[in-house]
């Protein structure tokens, strides 16, 4: 049984190193990334312009948003480069045998 507050939101075969994938947690589109084996989420919508992140470029930690450029690091959820200014909220994430689960976001610092 997957833990309160957890859904699953894909298979982890769905997701290889260095690739990203939209999912909707509720009513929140939500950015799967894999960096390096390690499966992150963070919100998918960019936070200057509504653009959707899974559409842009992945470069390691660092997505970089399809529509003016501006880019994050999928880790943490730190805006890297304008025109955002604001940081992405971040999830937490399990992995149960071939389930990947989304919790609730984390708290900003
Ligand atoms: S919508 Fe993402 S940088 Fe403008």
């Amino acid at each position: 049984m997957a833990e309160e507050g957890f859904v699953k939101v894909a298979d982890v075969g769905e997701l290889g190193p260095g690739d990203m994938k939209a999912v909707e947690v509720g009513a929140e589109p939500v950015l799967l990334v894999n960096v390096d084996g390690t499966i992150f989420a963070c919100d998918d919508t960019c936070t200057h312009a509504l653009a959707s992140l899974s559409e842009g470029d992945l470069s390691g930690e660092e997505v970089e948003c399809p529509l003016h450029g501006a880019a994050f690091n999928v880790t943490t959820g730190e805006v890297l480069t304008p025109p955002a200014d604001e940081n992405l909220k971040t999830y937490q994430v399990r992995v149960e045998g071939d389930d990947v689960l989304i919790g609730p976001a984390n708290q900003q610092a």
